[in-house]
């Protein structure tokens, strides 16, 4: 049985992670794996896409990883996607920083709570907020992989070399084993010139490393978390549907 846990980041903001995340796990579950979404963001942009009432939500992830009574299995949800499990976020995620300033396990939290139920999932797929700081750190030593949405825009590649040095800083320090599963060109724009050229730039910085499967900019997948749904149920034949249930097959071929 796999035992893959692939965490969504690239401290720019807007550029797919919460979109991939929801459908790729949401696809691994349609596909009969044993799936489960960890939401780290305190946006919980994830756990709002998914759950019917997340104001009523009582323990989330920030408790999970500050209260060493509180196990991942206590809080982990049903979805409204069927067979898709989910540890849920909320704004109090904000304060992990502060509250776990000086703690000298404070990078190893998630990865300590997770280790209790990674066998019981094939994927475990970790959507993060839009920074370099604690909670993405605990993403990246908690995973197996990580892979990397890119918009390509006008300044996309700006940022990428702190990103690299951070997940190589990570490698050296704290978790040997993880590496990039794909670069993943997202929110991609047919219409102008400019989109194409970075499309080129970015297979040239990175290689084989980008995805054969570039995710086109589409109005379905904006629309389906309003709906809680995926883009699957919610719009079956989309170009966004067929993109994402495409990058799921290189994903599992590559872990
Ligand atoms: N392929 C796409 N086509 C159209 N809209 C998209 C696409 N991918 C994402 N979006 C929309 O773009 C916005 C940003 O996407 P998303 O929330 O996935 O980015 P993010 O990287 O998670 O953002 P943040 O850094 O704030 O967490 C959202 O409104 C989302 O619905
Ligand atoms: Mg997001």
């Amino acid at each position: 049985m796999k035992n893959t846990v692939i965490t969504i980041a690239n401290q720019k903001g807007g550029v797919g992670k919460t979109t991939t995340a929801i459908n790729i796990s949401a696809a691994l579950a349609f596909k009969g794996f044993k799936t489960l979404l960890v939401d780290v963001d305190p946006q919980a942009n994830s756990t709002i896409s998914y759950v019917l009432n997340p104001e009523k939500i009582e323990k989330s992830i920030y408790e999970a990883l500050t209260d060493s009574n509180i196990t991942l299995k206590d809080i982990i949800l049903n979805t409204t996607v069927p067979g898709l499990h989910l540890i849920p976020s909320k704004i109090s995620m904000a304060k992990l920083e502060s509250t776990l300033l000086g703690e000298i396990d404070s990078y190893y939290r998630l990865k300590d709570k997770i280790e209790g139920l990674k066998k019981e999932y094939e994927y475990i797929i970790i959507d993060t907020p839009p920074t370099l700081g604690l909670i993405t750190l605990n993403a990246m030593v908690a995973a197996s992989y990580i892979l990397i949405p890119i918009q390509p825009s006008y300044l996309s590649l700006e940022g990428t070399d702190d990103l690299l040095e951070t997940i190589e800083k990570v490698k050296q320090r704290a978790n040997p084993d993880l590496k990039i599963l794909g670069v993943l060109i997202t929110l991609h724009d047919k219409r102008t010139v400019i989109s194409k050229d970075v499309i080129n730039k970015i297979k040239e910085v990175f290689g084989p490393v980008v995805f054969k499967t570039i995710i086109t900019r589409s109005v379905r997948l904006e629309e389906s978390p309003a709906y809680k749904e995926s883009i699957f149920t919610f719009a079956p034949n989309s170009s966004g549907a067929i993109q994402y249930k495409n990058l799921v097959e290189e994903i599992i071929s590559r872990a």
